[in-house]
């Protein structure tokens, strides 16, 4: 079913059409509801009826009476949303818009690691195909990873994957010593930092602020680490006006947005000769292919009966277990 044709993303649009406008009457028409990630681009966030960070795209998606949510994600964002709606049709933009993070764990090889250690709770990043999360206990995102591993007692035994680094960051600051999948985000690994270095001796009064997926070093020489969502909020509060943005750069529309009077710098990736700190599958999605899926309802998410009814239970239990939390 995935095997759809997308020669129709880029079918030219009809001359002098206005897109917002068009996309206005055709989620009203089709009962359709369009969710996007802080890390699309800036004209698709303002279109969305909700921008949100992982955890917040799959609570909508969970609670939402529509027929057709359109997810302006990546795919595993659309198969979260899928798996929690079986009964409505999920589509996406860019059907090739992937995540290299859910690329550095495939089913087979992650099953067969949890196979190897039997008694281990699994723990799973929403980064990951719905064939991971149906071997999965619990999934969970970064605005709730630490919560959710602290639900377990501390002797419990865990896995969790597939990101090393948001891996390595919950063991330490919740001093756990969970097995991990050895997986990561190219864009967030990318950040260079020297280049850190140099933009806080450039601009001493500013924040570091930094995603966990990020590599150690740069967790360490940060101010905050968070979220998306929680790095958004951080600079909604912070007393201070510039702030050195350690994730994709995507977000920092919304920040700017929230706080016209404060200065966001976008962390440079190591090779500051291409555009590492975008990440490229995000970038895939446009207006124009928005307009062109809405119309035609295609590409959609399929998820595999069998799958979906196993992978629903970790999500869910997320959502509950961030519901009594509060998060
Ligand atoms: P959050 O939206 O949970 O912050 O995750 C970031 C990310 O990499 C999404 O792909
Ligand atoms: Fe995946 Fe990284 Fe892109 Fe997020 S930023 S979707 S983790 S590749």
């Amino acid at each position: 079913m995935e095997n759809q044709s997308i020669g129709y993303m880029n079918v030219p649009l009809p001359a002098g059409i206005d897109l917002r406008e068009e996309l206005n009457k055709l989620r009203k028409e089709k009962n359709a509801i369009i969710l996007a990630h802080y890390y699309q681009t800036g004209d698709i966030q303002d279109i969305a009826d909700f921008v949100g960070d992982s955890l917040a795209l799959a609570q909508w998606a969970a609670k939402t009476t529509v027929d057709i949510i359109v997810l302006c994600g990546v795919h595993f964002m659309g198969e979260t949303a899928k798996i929690l709606c079986p009964d409505k049709k999920v589509l996406v933009p860019d059907l090739n818009a992937g995540c290299s993070l859910a690329d550095s764990c495939p089913a087979v090889d992650f099953e067969a690691f949890v196979k190897e250690h039997p008694g281990y709770v699994v723990i799973s990043y929403v980064n990951t195909t719905a064939a991971v999360k149906a071997v999965t206990d619990v999934v969970v995102t970064s605005t709730n990873a630490r919560q959710i591993v602290e639900s377990f007692p501390p002797e419990t035994k865990m896995i969790f994957g597939p990101d090393r680094n948001l891996g390595n960051y919950i063991n330490s600051i919740t001093g756990r010593n969970i097995l991990l999948w050895n997986g990561a985000c190219h864009v967030h690994e990318q950040f260079s930092l020297e280049k850190i270095l140099e933009l806080k001796a450039k601009y001493p009064e500013a924040d570091v602020i930094t995603h966990p997926e990020c590599k150690q070093p740069i967790i360490q020489v940060s101010d905050f680490v968070g979220s998306t969502a929680a790095l958004l909020k951080y600079t909604i509060q912070s007393d201070k006006k510039q702030f050195i943005v350690a994730t994709e750069s995507g977000v920092i529309y919304e920040m700017q947005k929230k706080s016209p009077d404060k200065e966001f710098i976008p962390t440079p990736p190591n090779d500051s000769t291409c555009a590492c700190n975008e990440c490229s599958f995000m970038r895939l999605n446009t207006m124009e292919k928005l307009y062109n899926c809405l119309k035609f309802e295609m590409p959609e998410i399929y998820v595999d009966d069998a799958v979906q009814q196993k992978a629903i239970r970790p999500i869910k239990k997320m959502l509950e277990i961030s519901e009594q939390l509060g998060l």
